[in-house]
């Protein structure tokens, strides 16, 4: 369906849980205390409100956390979403921390691609940017995940320390495109330094020569470049510097069931109550239409004073 600008509203994010085994210092820092989890959608909820979207026209999905492999059954949950009818493609956005001993699963449910968060090339650094000690099961999980033949891309979200080039040479050994995203400034993110894109796209031309835009596929905001001197697509998602709210095509849903059209505002609507029992989906889509008029036009990171979600990314789903 369109939305009340125009737009085609197409992919849906699904939290599945706000769990998570990693301490981002800008998503869900050390000193933060969690309180207990919150009481997630079961894959029943999950299936019911994905066939509501597949009955407005939406065809992607995205499984996101928290660490969405935390939950035992991650990988039904993608199973049954792959079987629903009318849904094209089923992604998941992990830490990576469990990827190794999921890959096999993942491919076998059939995910169509997954993002690994990697903010660092370096171990030592790797700890102090998300507080653990994860950086070679994460590359573990890479590799475990290209050897299971599924299509795997990083993400790595800039800061003032960030090392570029290391990074995007850790891509290239492992053959995988990566991603450079610029810090949005929601929960513990506000006040952090934004680097935009454009910079880290100069820093990265010095070195590795004058890039050319190239396709890859995705669902998502990001424009990808080759550089002459780089073996491996470099994307960038540069939200606050080089906003793409016109070409929006998503809605997300927190593993709590509140539909959330906009990654910058708190607002959120309760759809559970459509999700609990069988025959309620044209309620349900019904529901998710109105929710999905809601859109606003655009989000508002460079005036950060109005940008009104304070939760951490984690409870968001990124
Ligand atoms: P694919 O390209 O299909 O894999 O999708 P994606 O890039 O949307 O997926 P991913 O979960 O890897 O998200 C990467 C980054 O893009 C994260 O930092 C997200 O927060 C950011 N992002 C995703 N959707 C939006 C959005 O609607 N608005 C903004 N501002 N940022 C987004
Ligand atoms: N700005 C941009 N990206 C973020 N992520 C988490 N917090 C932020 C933020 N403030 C990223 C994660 C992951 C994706 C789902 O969202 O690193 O790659
Ligand atoms: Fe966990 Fe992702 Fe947040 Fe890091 S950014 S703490 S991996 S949810």
């Amino acid at each position: 369906m369109r939305d009340s600008y125009g737009r085609e509203i197409s992919y849906m994010r699904i939290s599945v849980t706000d769990a998570c085994n990693l301490r981002c210092r800008y998503c869900l820092p050390e000193e933060v205390c969690v309180a207990t989890a919150a009481v997630c959608l079961t894959g029943d909820e999950i299936i019911r409100i994905a066939a509501a979207g597949v009955s407005l026209g939406i065809r992607h999905y995205k499984i996101t956390g928290g660490e969405p492999l935390l939950r035992p059954d991650c990988a039904e949950i993608i199973r049954r979403l792959k079987q629903t009818e009318g849904v094209e493609t089923v992604t998941l956005t992990t830490n990576g921390v469990l990827l190794a001993q999921s890959a096999e699963m993942l491919r076998a449910v059939g995910i169509d691609r997954v993002n690994v968060s990697l903010d660092s090339a370096d171990e030592k650094q790797y700890r102090t940017i998300t507080g653990k000690d994860s950086f070679l099961q994460v590359c573990e999980g890479i590799r475990a995940a290209k050897e299971a033949g599924i299509v795997v891309r990083l993400n790595c979200v800039s800061d003032r320390d960030t090392d570029y080039e290391g990074l995007v040479l850790l891509a290239e050994s492992f053959s995988v495109p990566v991603r450079l995203i610029e810090m949005m400034p929601i929960g513990y993110a506000r006040g952090r330094v934004c680097i935009s894109g454009r910079e880290v796209l100069e820093r990265l031309a010095a070195r590795f020569g004058t890039p050319v835009s190239c396709q890859e596929a995705g669902n998502g905001p990001a424009f990808y470049v080759r550089f002459p001197q780089l073996a491996v697509p470099v994307g960038f998602i540069s939200a606050v510097h080089g906003p793409f709210c016109g070409s929006c095509n998503r809605i997300r849903v927190t593993c709590e069931g509140r539909v959330k059209p906009c990654l910058c505002y708190e607002d959120s609507y309760d759809i559970r109550p459509f999700l609990q029992k069988e025959g309620q989906r044209e309620a349900c889509a019904e529901y998710l239409k109105e929710i999905i008029l809601k859109k606003p036009e655009a989000h508002c990171f460079d005036r950060v004073q109005q940008v009104t979600e304070h939760k951490a990314m984690s409870r968001i789903g990124g």
